[in-house]
This record gives C-alpha cells, sequence and structure tokens, in this order.
C-alpha cells in the first residue's frame, strides 16, 4: 500500500463515520483546510523533479478530488438527516389561539376630518380640494392681499425656489387659495381632482394640508385646515352665524355650546370676525359647554367684493360667506390631546392611544358613540 492509498483508506474511513457536521468540517479542514494533509501533498509537488511530478500530480490531485466529493456527499447526507430529525420533532399546535393582530388605528385628524364632513354633509355643504403647491395669485393676490403687505409676511410662508421663468412657487399657508380655484371659472391644465370652478350657488368644505414656518405646542409647520365657502345671492352673516353655531353643537356633541363672534381682520373678508366658544379651562383640561373663559376657535367673514370680482362674480349679484377653521386644533380641543406636535411625530404609541377604530363610522347625529 502506498502512502497515498493509506491516507485515503484513513479519510474516507473517517468521512464516512462523521457524526455530525461540525466533526465533518473538522475533517474536511484537516484534509483540505490550508494546512491539511492533502494541501502539504499539494505544496511538496513544488519540491519534485519533473519526472516525479508528472507521476505523482495525477495521483494528488485525484485523490483531493475524491476526498473532497466524499466530505460533499456526506454533508448532504447529514443536512438531510438533520432535516429528517427536525421534520420529526416540530410541529405547529393548530389549536393554540392565534397571536394578537396588531390592528392599524384612524388618526385623529382624520377621524375629525370625517366627523367634519359628516356634519357639514347633512348641511349640503360638498367637498373640494386644491394643490398643496400653490402660487403667488390664489394664495395671496387674489385674496385681496395688498402686494409687499405685512399679512404676506405674518404667514411664515414657506417659499419655493424660482422656476426657469423666475416664478416662485409656495406652499398654501391655508385652505382660502381653493375658494378662488372653486368660484374661478378658468382651471384648464389642472389636475381632475383639483377644484374646478362652478358657478355659483356654491357650497363647498376644503379640506386640506396648510404650511408655515413655525414650531410649538400649539402651532406645527404642516397642519390641517377646513375651509367653508358659500355663495349665493343675499347671503348675510346670519346665515355664517347659524352655520357655524350649528357646525359647533354637532362637533362637540352638547348643545350648550355658547359662542361670540369678534370683530377681527382678514383681508380676504368683509366684515371679518373669529368665533370663540365658551369654555372651562380651570382643571387643566379645556371643557367646551361650561366655565366661563373664551377661546377662539376659528375665523369667517362676508368674502370681499375684491375677492368675488378678483374670481370673476359680480358683486352686485352674488354675495357670500367664508370661513377657517384648524382640524387638527378642533380635535385636539375635543379629545385633549395636550401638545400638536405630537400628532405628526409618526409615534405609534401615541396613535395606539389617541388613534380611533377604522370600523367606528362617525355619525353626525349622536358623534361617535
Ligand atoms: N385663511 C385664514 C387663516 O389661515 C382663516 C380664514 C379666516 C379663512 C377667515 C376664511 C375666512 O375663509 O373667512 O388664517
Amino acid at each position: 500500500m502506498t502512502d497515498l492509498t493509506k491516507l485515503e483508506a484513513e479519510l474516507s474511513g473517517r468521512i464516512a463515520a462523521a457524526e455530525d457536521l461540525a466533526a465533518l468540517e473538522a475533517l474536511r479542514v484537516a484534509a483540505l483546510g490550508k494546512s491539511g494533509s492533502i494541501s502539504e501533498l499539494l505544496k511538496s509537488l513544488g519540491r519534485m523533479t519533473p519526472d516525479e511530478r508528472r507521476e505523482r500530480g495525477p495521483q494528488i490531485n485525484g485523490l483531493r478530488d475524491r476526498i473532497a466529493a466524499a466530505v460533499a456527499e456526506k454533508k448532504a447526507a447529514l443536512d438531510a438527516a438533520e432535516l429528517d430529525v427536525r421534520l420529526a420533532s416540530e410541529h405547529v399546535d393548530l389549536t393554540l389561539p392565534a397571536p394578537p393582530e396588531r390592528r392599524g388605528r384612524v388618526h385623529p385628524t382624520m377621524q375629525v376630518l370625517d366627523e367634519m364632513i359628516a356634519i357639514f354633509g347633512e348641511m349640503g355643504f360638498s367637498l373640494a380640494e386644491g394643490p398643496d403647491i400653490e402660487d403667488d395669485f390664489h394664495n395671496f393676490t387674489a385674496l385681496n392681499f395688498p402686494p409687499k403687505h405685512p399679512a404676506r409676511d405674518m404667514h411664515d410662508t414657506f417659499w419655493l425656489a424660482p422656476d426657469e421663468r423666475g416664478e416662485r412657487k409656495l406652499l398654501r399657508t391655508h385652505t382660502s387659495p381653493v375658494q378662488v380655484r372653486v368660484m374661478q371659472r378658468t382651471n384648464e391644465g389642472v389636475p381632475a381632482w383639483v377644484a374646478n370652478g362652478q358657478a355659483p350657488p356654491i357650497r363647498v368644505i376644503v379640506p386640506g394640508r396648510v404650511y408655515r414656518s413655525d414650531s410649538d405646542a400649539t402651532h406645527t409647520p404642516m397642519f390641517h385646515q377646513m375651509e367653508g365657502l358659500v355663495i349665493d345671492r343675499a347671503i348675510h352673516m346670519g346665515h355664517l352665524k347659524w352655520t357655524l353655531e350649528t357646525f359647533t353643537r354637532r362637533f362637540f356633541e352638547t348643545e350648550r355650546v355658547v359662542t361670540r363672534f369678534r370683530p377681527h381682520h382678514f383681508p380676504f373678508t368683509e366684515p371679518s370676525c373669529e368665533m370663540d366658544v365658551k369654555c372651562d379651562r380651570s382643571g387643566g383640561a379645556i371643557k367646551i359647554g361650561e366655565g366661563s373663559d373664551w377661546l377662539e376657535i376659528l375665523g369667517g367673514g362676508m368674502v370681499h367684493p375684491n375677492v368675488l370680482r378678483n374670481c370673476g362674480l359680480d358683486p352686485e349679484t352674488w354675495q357670500g360667506f367664508a370661513f377657517g377653521l384648524g382640524i387638527d386644533r378642533l380635535g385636539a380641543l375635543k379629545y385633549g390631546m395636550p401638545d400638536l406636535r405630537d400628532m405628526f411625530a409618526s409615534d405609534v404609541r401615541w396613535l395606539e392611544h389617541y388613534g380611533f377604530s377604522a370600523f367606528a363610522t362617525p355619525n353626525p347625529a349622536t358623534g361617535l358613540s
């Protein structure tokens, strides 16, 4: 028996006898690893004469190939045996209760939005939407903001870089520009979902995201507003007052809501007002319908004749009222959320706590119950 046949017999025997993958791997390293017995033999070829090498080369290479094949074959057999053991021992108990399923929650803003849409929908309002990226005309000029007027700065506008024509678009600072898009009957070239101009009478609500460079417990750089617009003949402040009071009672689910209309200034309404609700702030949480404090909740007024004219409507024929409210802010008030910034921090723990079930349908008559 030559030294090679002896080595082969010994290695083959040990490979066949290997009991697990770790033992087989140790054997493979001992034979074929960097300083394994076969690798050393291969290295010795370099020190041989050409004649010796011609004889021994094929023998050593043949040995290496056969041992490598034997290792691979044994590995496949051990893998299969291990799988058999696992299949025999592991099983699924179908009688066990299923692990709890993590259900998504409806974000309070979307819940509150649904409630508002249901309430205004019952009053005969329809929905309109407009783009988040607006131009100066719709966001300011058509709404009667004088050029260079400080009111434009008051909105802490996020301006975009100028386009090729030098025009600077902006992230809309309020939902009021959609009033213009609804009243103007020249909306060619805008996407289909954007409010299309319509002839009066108009009765729309416009929910949407708005943006201002502002951040503290009661302000976030992005928030949600809802605009309301009614245009018809002989519309007056009384209609505005009834609409907003009715909405507020239904939204806060109490008849006891007391409101107050204070004179204010907005460029796009004349007269303009802010509406406050009576509330109780004594216990930390704000309670609507009790107490003797006032809380401002929205702005509104009669649509300014200049705005009607800018949108192609004759103020002698058409009048209207408009209002704007903060959806998140009213939601925070109704459901007691102390910091508006948490609303958009995307923390699932917050959402699980303050979120709503996707399966509860808001009922405008009874609220959520
Ligand atoms: N656009 C106003 C704002 O963001 C809110 C507002 C006030 C809207 C009065 C109106 C309105 O339509 O009539 O501050």
